[in-house]
């Protein structure tokens, strides 16, 4: 039995290590290269595929594994929005994604972004570089005075939630479907809009589909309180980047932490030297500014998270194909 990996970086060559030592029944092939038309025929030989990517996966690609008997891919990361349902289904396949490797490493780097934001170190890092060590003008807000919008109460939403309460902000949050917890705690208003209504932060946790595609435009942020400050740590296509930048120009935004970006993949995972080379304008405008922070879908980057999203991935890609039915298989019908 064999299991081909794809994207697999240096930092995760240890835990795939250990993964095979203990699984010694199961070959592993791996490549650093993403899923492609091309890479896909690297796959020779294999039952299932394990991979983690931002770019698409292809109907070309799949149909490359497809030719070549494979049924069963497992992803190493959460979200599933580079695939499309209806190429898996023609082409018969199996998903599997990784629920749960690590909530905190989301929701730990979302609350640093708006403290960051809150704090101004980014103004504060540029006086610095300066030589100037004087306080004004870039006074600091603290989290106790802000009512935190949290929109999805999923995995991340829940452990930002807590992460906030320990900071002593107020939360509320929208959730298509209540948590028990959280309706426990009386945190859900029952509209977007109220939520927009009552924040000073707003901060994104839900997936992308095709009908919340740029749900923050221009509309929501005119239901926003002036000078409020956005988070997304969820997808980029979440946010009109268009509307942001307009938002920001007039003040009625007043700063945001973006660790994902509308067409992001123009621009992330590669070395610019300077934001001045970034080759995509909209991207650039807001890398210029020092109110808005930009990481490049680092959230989840951390060593704890890494483990788990290979153990997982490849227990899963493994079960598939022992003919199992993992708790983490994707319906692809809806
Ligand atoms: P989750 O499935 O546990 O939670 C998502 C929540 O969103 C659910 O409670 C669901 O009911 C809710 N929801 C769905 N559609 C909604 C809508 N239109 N309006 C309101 N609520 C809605 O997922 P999670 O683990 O919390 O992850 C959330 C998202 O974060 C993922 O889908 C992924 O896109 C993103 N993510 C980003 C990173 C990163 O490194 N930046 C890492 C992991 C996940
Ligand atoms: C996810 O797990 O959905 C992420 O956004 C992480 C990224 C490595 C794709």
């Amino acid at each position: 039995m064999k299991i081909f990996a794809y994207g697999i970086r240096k930092d995760e060559e240890p835990s795939l290590k250990k993964w095979e030592q203990a699984n010694p029944n199961i070959e592993v092939g791996f490549t650093k290269y993403t899923l492609t038309a091309d890479s896909a025929r690297l796959a020779e030989g294999a039952s299932g595929v394990v991979t983690l990517q931002t770019s698409p996966y292809t109907r070309e690609a799949l149909t490359v594994l497809n030719k070549l008997g494979i049924k069963f891919i497992s992803i190493r990361n959460v979200g599933f929005d580079n695939f499309n349902f209806k190429d898996l289904n023609d082409l018969g396949f199996t998903l599997t994604n990784v629920p749960v490797y690590s909530p905190n490493a989301i929701a730990e780097h979302t609350v640093l972004l708006m403290g960051r934001l809150l704090r101004r170190v980014p103004e504060f890092d540029e006086k610095f570089d300066n030589g100037d060590f004087t306080w004004a003008p870039t006074i600091g807000k603290e989290y106790r005075e802000q009512t935190v919008g949290v929109i999805g109460t999923g995995h991340i939403g829940r452990v930002v939630i807590k992460i906030l309460q320990g900071f002593g902000a107020k939360v509320v949050a929208y959730d298509v479907y209540h948590n028990e917890d959280i309706e426990k705690q009386g945190l859900y208003v029952d509209s977007l809009e109220e939520l927009y209504k009552q924040s000073s932060i707003v901060t994104l946790h839900v997936p992308l589909f095709n009908s919340n595609k740029y749900m923050i435009d221009d509309q929501a942020i005119s239901q926003m309180k002036d000078g409020v400050y956005l988070i997304n740590c969820a997808r980029g296509e979440l946010v009109d980047t268009d509307a942001l930048i307009k938002g920001l120009d007039s003040g009625k935004i007043a700063g945001a932490g973006l660790d994902v970006l509308d067409d992001e993949n123009s621009v992330f995972g590669k070395v610019w030297s300077s934001i001045n080379n970034i080759p995509n304008e909209k991207i650039k405008n807001l890398a210029k500014r020092t109110n808005v922070i930009i990481t490049p879908h680092s959230a989840f980057y951390t060593e704890t998270a890494i483990h788990n999203m290979i153990t997982t991935s490849f227990d899963s890609n493994k079960a598939l194909i022992e003919g199992l039915k993992p708790s983490n298989i994707i319906d692809t019908t809806k």
